[in-house]
C-alpha cells in the first residue's frame, strides 16, 4: 500500500530529500542567502562566529523505539538541515502542495504536534526542534496519530523565521512552553524578545494568530509586555487554548503548583 504521506509528494513516491535535490521551484523568500545559518558562521581566520541563541545543546542518542521512528520515518518527513543552504528552497517541496502554513518553535517531543496535525488535515504544519531525539520521538507519534502533514526541520528557527518564511505566509505560530531561561544573565536568550516578536508579526498574514503559553509566571509578564509594545500584534492573556493538548512540560509545571498562561496574539 502506498503510504498516504508519499502521495502527498505530487503523486511521485519520492521522500522529501529526493524532492528538494529535485526541486524547480523559486524559493518564496529570496534566492540568495547572504548570511549563513547558526552554526555555520565563521571568521576569516576560521574561528567560529558566536551567537546566542534560543535553546543549549542537549544529548543526541535516541532510545531503541526513538531509534526506530527515526528510521521508519526521517526520510519523509525530516527536512535535511543542508536543504535549507541552497537557493531555490521552497515548502511547497517539501510537503508536496501548497496549503495554509502553520510553524510551531520548540515542537519538544511532539506531543501538540501531532495531535493538533491530525485534527488539521487541510494545513501544513512546520515543526522546528534542535533536539534530535525530540524530533525522532516526534516521528513516531506523528505516525501513531496518522499525521502525514507535518515536516520537521532541525534549524533554529529563529534563522528561519527569517531566511525561510515570507511575510504574511504563516496563518499561525505556536509557541509553547518555550525555554524560561530564568537567570538574568541569559535573559536574552528567551525567544520572545522585541525583534523576534517584529519578525513574527511580519511573518504572520494579516489575522494569523500567535498563541503560546508557559508556567513561568515572570516570562509570561515579560512576554505580555514586549507582544503588547509590538505594534504589529494585538492581544493578550486568554483562557486556555481548548485545543492544545498537555505536554510534558505543562504537566511538569502543574506538578509544582504553577499557573499555566496562554496568550493569544492576531496580526494587524
Ligand atoms: C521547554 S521545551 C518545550 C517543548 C514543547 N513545546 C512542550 O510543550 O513540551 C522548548 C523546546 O524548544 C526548542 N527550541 C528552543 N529554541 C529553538 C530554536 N530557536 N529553534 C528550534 N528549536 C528550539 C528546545 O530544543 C526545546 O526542546
Amino acid at each position: 500500500m502506498v503510504r498516504p504521506d508519499r502521495l502527498l509528494c505530487r503523486g511521485f513516491r519520492q521522500p522529501v530529500t529526493e524532492m528538494l535535490l529535485a526541486s524547480t521551484y523559486p524559493s518564496p523568500v529570496s534566492d540568495h542567502r547572504p548570511l549563513a545559518r547558526p552554526h555555520q558562521r565563521f571568521t576569516d581566520d576560521g574561528r567560529r562566529v558566536s551567537e546566542v541563541l534560543t535553546y543549549a545543546r542537549r544529548g543526541s542518542r535516541f532510545t531503541p523505539s526513538q531509534q526506530g521512528s527515526w528510521d521508519a520515518h526521517q526520510q519523509d518527513w525530516v527536512i535535511p538541515d543542508a536543504a535549507v543552504d541552497g537557493a531555490g528552497f521552497d515548502l511547497a517541496d517539501v510537503f508536496g502542495r501548497r496549503a495554509p502554513l502553520i510553524v510551531e518553535i520548540g515542537s519538544g517531543i511532539g506531543e501538540a504536534t501531532a495531535a493538533l496535525a491530525a485534527q488539521r488535515p487541510d494545513h501544513d504544519i512546520l515543526a522546528f526542534e534542535v533536539w534530535r531525539p525530540g524530533v525522532a520521538h516526534t516521528l513516531g507519534l506523528l505516525a501513531g496519530a496518522g499525521a502525514s502533514n507535518v515536516r520537521l526541520l532541525g534549524v533554529d528557527a529563529v534563522w528561519s523565521m527569517e531566511h525561510l518564511i515570507a511575510p504574511g505566509q504563516l496563518e499561525e505560530l505556536w509557541t509553547f512552553f518555550p525555554d524560561p531561561w530564568p537567570k538574568t544573565k541569559h535573559h536574552k536568550r528567551r525567544i520572545v524578545n522585541p525583534e523576534f516578536a517584529r519578525l513574527a508579526a511580519s511573518r504572520l498574514k494579516p489575522g494569523g494568530v500567535w498563541r503560546l503559553a508557559t508556567d513561568w509566571a515572570a516570562y509570561a509578564e515579560r512576554m505580555v509586555a514586549v507582544l503588547d509594545q509590538e505594534p504589529g500584534l494585538l492581544g493578550g492573556r486568554v483562557e486556555r487554548w481548548a485545543d492544545r493538548p498537555v505536554t510534558k512540560f505543562e504537566r511538569k509545571g502543574v506538578a509544582v503548583e504553577r499557573d499555566i498562561v496562554d496568550l493569544r496574539y492576531v496580526a494587524r
